[in-house]
């Protein structure tokens, strides 16, 4: 089923379909992860874009062939659960738990190289950095400690495969809140970032750490959108679904996948 473009079209429906649209939200600094549930009115509004223009490039992004890369990416809205967990705690938690002290390293190198003459911008990028740490390493404590594993049983149980899996909570959207909660806050503070820093515009006297950093925390930016994605748009509505045994949001906007 494909999809008519237009203002009140989501953001979720349109990565749900056409993932080959991540990139053009990414080139208008559209949220497609936390922000998913925006009609495209609402996220161009957000970032003072011209709806048109928006509505052209997703349509020219629908109609050119998906990427190799974009084409062989595995349908999460079917793959088991387990599936799915695996494969965020293989690419994303990894890089994660890599990048997070890689780039601390950075942050203090380029702080301590070029303070006196960017002070101001680096003791900010330092403060805000270190909050990041400090919240995403915890939130991925907590994923792999208490809700992917209880998500994976819980599968395992409707299989019969096991025992109903015991837990501090009531409904999985409880502990599904508090991460969503968390994702919007990290999303925040990457913004508040790429505020600080001018969209990441190297200074004349940038030396090459200085560069390293910059592209470093682009990097963390793109792959967590990918991450938070997989997690608030797939993962999370379809745990809640198979919790209650009814249909998800997710499976009707992306044109009847099933789950
Ligand atoms: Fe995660
Ligand atoms: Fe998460």
């Amino acid at each position: 089923m494909s999809i008519q473009v237009n203002g009140t079209t989501t953001v979720r429906e349109l990565v749900g379909q056409y993932p080959q649209t991540r990139k053009v939200f990414e080139t208008f600094g559209i949220d497609y992860c936390c922000g998913g549930g925006k009609c495209l009115v609402e996220a161009a509004q957000a970032n003072q874009g011209d709806l048109s223009t928006l509505i052209v490039a997703i349509e020219a992004a629908i109609a050119s062939p998906a990427t190799a890369a974009v084409a062989a990416e595995k349908d999460w809205y079917a793959a088991p659960l387990h599936e799915l967990v695996g494969h965020i705690l293989r690419v994303h938690h990894v890089y994660m738990k890599e990048a997070l002290p890689k780039v601390k390293g950075l942050v203090r190198k380029v702080l301590h190289a070029h303070g006196a003459h960017h002070g101001d911008m680096l003791q900010r990028v330092h403060g805000l950095y270190q909050a990041l740490d400090d919240e995403l390493s915890a939130h991925l404590m907590k994923e792999e400690a208490i809700l992917f594993p209880y998500i994976v049983a819980a599968e395992a149980h409707r299989q019969g495969a096991s025992e109903r899996p015991a837990a501090c909570f009531e409904s999985v959207e409880s502990p599904i809140h508090q991460m969503e909660h968390e994702h919007e806050s990290a999303g925040r503070t990457l913004v508040e970032i790429r505020t600080v820093t001018g969209d990441y515009r190297l200074p004349a006297d940038a030396c090459p750490t200085f560069r390293a950093l910059y592209e470093e925390l682009v990097r963390m930016e793109g792959d967590l959108h990918q991450h938070i994605h997989l997690e608030n748009n797939i993962l999370f509505p379809r745990a809640i679904a198979a919790e209650s045994s009814r249909p998800s949001a997710v499976v009707r906007l992306s044109g009847g996948r099933a789950v």
